[in-house]
Order: C-alpha cells, then structure tokens, then sequence
C-alpha cells in the first residue's frame, strides 16, 4: 500500500527507514520531509498544520491508503479527525485524546483524578496569583507553559528570584507566546528520567523499549532546554519490576482515564517518567512518538512497524506480539551553532564516508541548488546500534567527525548518563 507520513523531523525520517522495510510498504509521501527523506519518499509540499489543505490532498491522492500523524501541531489541531471524517485510515489520536499533551494543565488534573503519580502542582491563569504563590513556595520549583512549546516551555527555577522571573516571561513577557496564558507550578522532583512510548488502541497498551532523552544543550546536562540533543536505548535502570509497576501503577490507570473521560487515546501514548524515591512518576505525556527517542527505539524493533499501525487503527494490538532486538542503540544530534535560540540556516553540509551500519536521521536539512544545507535547528542524528551502550556510543561518535557544517556543534557526553545508577 502507499503511505503518507505527516512530518519533516529526525523522528519522521526514522518512521520512514522502518516503514521502508515492510513488505506491505509500496510508494511513501512525505508531507514535507526533509533531504533526507527525499531519498525515500516523495516530498509533498503542503503545510501539514492546515487540516483541511491536508484532507485536500488525501482526497486528491486515492493511491494512499493510510496515513501516519506523528507531529503534535496536527494531532491538536485535529488532523486524524478531519482525515478519518472524510473515510481515510489515519494513525494518531484524535484532537481531544491529544489534549493530554497540548494542555499540562488538562494532563495534570487528569493525574490527580485517577490517582496516577505525578509532582504535587498549582494551576494558575493569572500573573498577580502565581506570582504570589512562588514569592513563598519551596525552592526548587518548576514553571510548565500549559500549551505546546516544542519541548521549551519548562524552566527548572533553582533560586526565587528565578521563579518570580520565570512567572514574568511566561505569563507577561509571553516568552512561549499564548503556551503561557496558564502556568502549571509544579515540585522538584529528583530521579533519572526515561522515556518509555507506548502503543496503544486504547484497549491494550504495550511499552516500546525505553530510552534516555539528553534535553539540555550542554553537556553535564546544562544550559538551556532544547527539543532534544541525543538519546540511548534501552534505560539500564528500568527491569522488569519497574515496567511492571509503571504498567499497573501508570499505562494502564492513564489509558482507562482517557476511555473513562470519553477521550479514547489510539497512536503512540509516550510516558516521560522519573525513578523518585517514592517511586516511578509521570513528568509528562506526549501524544506522539518522540524525538530525538525514536531514532533510537525503532532501529530496535523487530515487528513490522507498518502491522503495528494498522492493528492499532483496527483496534486489535492485543493479537500482534511485538518484539525487539537485543542490545543497544545510541542517537546524537548535531544542532546549528546558536539552537535552541537564534541560529543561522543554510550552511552548508559535507559528509565523509560512514561506517555502513550508521544510520543518518535527517531533521533540519534541506537541498539547495544540488547542495545539502541546514534548515533547522536539529540538523542531523548519527545513530548506530551496538552490543551495549558503550560500543554503540563509541560508533557515533566515530562516525559524527566525519560531519561538517559551519557552527555545528553536539554534546560529547550522550550515552555515559546513568551509568552508576543502579542496574535493574
Ligand atoms: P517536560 O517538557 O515536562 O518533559 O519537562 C522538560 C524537562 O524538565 C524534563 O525532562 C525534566 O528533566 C525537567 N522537569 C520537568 N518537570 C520536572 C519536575 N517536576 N521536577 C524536576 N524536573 C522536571
Ligand atoms: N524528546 C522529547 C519529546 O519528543 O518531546
């Protein structure tokens, strides 16, 4: 069958190498790609964010017969929903099932409801109250924008003087623009943090093999809050005992939430979780596949990721097993000099030659005039697999040498993260 996937990141070009290989898998559109997903998909030149263009060109395409929905924008836009209104199969939650992204403050009272452990939080609408309310809070604390701000919106105040400043840029300067018009305020919590993404038809939920985002842009985890600079798979504290208590304690209590809220969640149900001292908590959900997570996830699947998509939209996951490969899986991102601020576009991109197990995940690149540029802030994940994390790290960072762009810069410590933490 011809698909169409929705999307022009390093999580869509690593979609698309995995649908690449099914056999069920003809022609692939790509709605708008990248360079890198050129070299795959036909590139299709609509604004994915306008719904109705989107149905449009469905409508027009009769040779696709499915499409995957993988950015949050057109999932809380309601994208799945237009496509599925105009009798097209489409993989993604619908618009109210992915409010528990687009809203912390929606994700954060459904927690509370039914009782799934989280951090301890405040909504507020107003400046004058969350400023109040930080003048005497604990310290640390943190500051959410309630609305979707590319993974940025979450400012860790260390000090008052931050928190009374964070309250001023998000709720009066509109740093993340209206994100902000409501402020989650919310504990410090301290812990390792994984990544575990689910699939889900919103009767059976099976974890994918958890992984490790690196969110900040430095290394030693500092500076700011970027959209992701590299990961690893799989977690090495996270066992058996931990998925078992995150499947009883949070995946399944989150699912039954959402059928109980009448907002049934189908897609990719992505847990941020934290490893507390009182046990596994829910940073945040995301409606979505992450990235830069899925480049290292799905190079560990083993199932056929186009059965996967089509038995969730049909609702009969608890038929498929699903299965992964042993060992390990590394992804480093290389950023534009300047990300996640301001940063320059169109550098040009050389690549030497790479080992022939590493895989590219294109995200801000682009061709011009013949060339490979930039075009975005995350230009390129290097991504291997490996017999452990060590072997797969070291391959990486072998192979991201050989990359050049005026300004590039990456983090030289993804992959050692974590590991004195107590194995599981
Ligand atoms: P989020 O976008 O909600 O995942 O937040 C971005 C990052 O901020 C997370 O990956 C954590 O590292 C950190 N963070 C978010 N919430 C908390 C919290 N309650 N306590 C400590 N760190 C947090
Ligand atoms: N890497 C985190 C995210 O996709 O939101």
């Amino acid at each position: 069958m011809n698909v169409l996937v929705i999307g022009n990141g390093g999580r869509e070009h690593a979609v698309i190498q995995a649908l690449k290989k099914s056999p069920k898998v003809e022609k692939i559109y790509a709605m708008k790609g990248n360079a890198g997903i050129g070299e795959l998909a036909e590139l299709v030149n609509v604004d994915y964010c306008d719904v109705k263009a989107v149905g449009d060109w469905v409508d027009a395409h009769t040779d696709v017969a499915f499409t995957v929905v993988t950015p949050d924008d057109p999932l809380a836009l309601g994208l799945v929903d237009e496509l599925e209104r105009r009798g097209h199969r489409a993989f993604g939650p619908n618009k109210n099932a992915a409010i528990i992204e687009a809203s912390k403050a929606f994700s954060k009272s459904l927690m509370k409801k039914y009782g799934i452990p989280t951090a301890e939080y405040e909504i507020f609408e107003t400046y004058e109250d969350a400023l109040e309310y930080v003048k005497n809070c604990k310290i640390p604390v943190v500051l959410k924008a309630d609305g979707l701000a590319l993974g940025k919106g979450v400012l860790i105040c260390k000090t008052r003087e931050e928190a009374i400043d964070g309250v001023k840029e998000m709720m009066l300067d509109k740093k993340f623009g209206s994100a902000g018009n409501k402020v989650v305020v919310e504990e410090f919590l301290e812990g390792p943090e994984v990544s575990v993404l689910s699939f889900t038809d919103g009767k059976t939920v099976v974890p994918m093999i958890t992984s490790c985002d690196h969110k900040r842009a430095l290394d030693g985890d500092k500076g700011l809050n970027t959209g992701g600079m590299g990961t690893f798979s799989p977690a090495p504290f996270y066992g058996e005992k931990t998925a078992k208590e995150v499947m009883e304690k949070i995946m399944l209590p989150t699912v039954n939430a959402m059928n109980a809220e009448g907002r049934t969640f189908k897609g990719v149900l992505y847990f941020g979780l934290m490893k507390t001292k009182d046990g596994m908590k829910v940073i945040e959900y995301n409606s979505r596949f992450g990235d830069p997570e899925t480049q290292v996830v799905l190079p560990m699947l083993e199932t056929d990721l186009m059965e996967i998509f089509e038995a969730v939209v049909d609702e009969r996951l608890a038929e498929l097993e699903i299965k992964w490969k042993d060992g390990a899986c590394v992804c480093l991102v290389i950023a534009s000099g300047g990300y996640p601020e301001a940063y320059e576009k169109g550098k040009e991109i050389t690549i030497g030659d790479l080992d022939e197990d590493v895989v590219l995940c294109h995200a801000g690149t682009a061709l011009k005039d013949g060339k490979l540029v930039t075009s975005g802030g995350r230009v390129l994940g290097v991504c291997a697999r490996g017999e452990d994390i060590e072997s797969a790290r070291k391959k990486v960072y072998d192979n991201a040498e050989k990359i050049k762009f005026d300004g590039m810069y990456y983090r030289k410590d993804i992959g050692i993260k974590y590991r004195d933490v107590v194995k599981e």
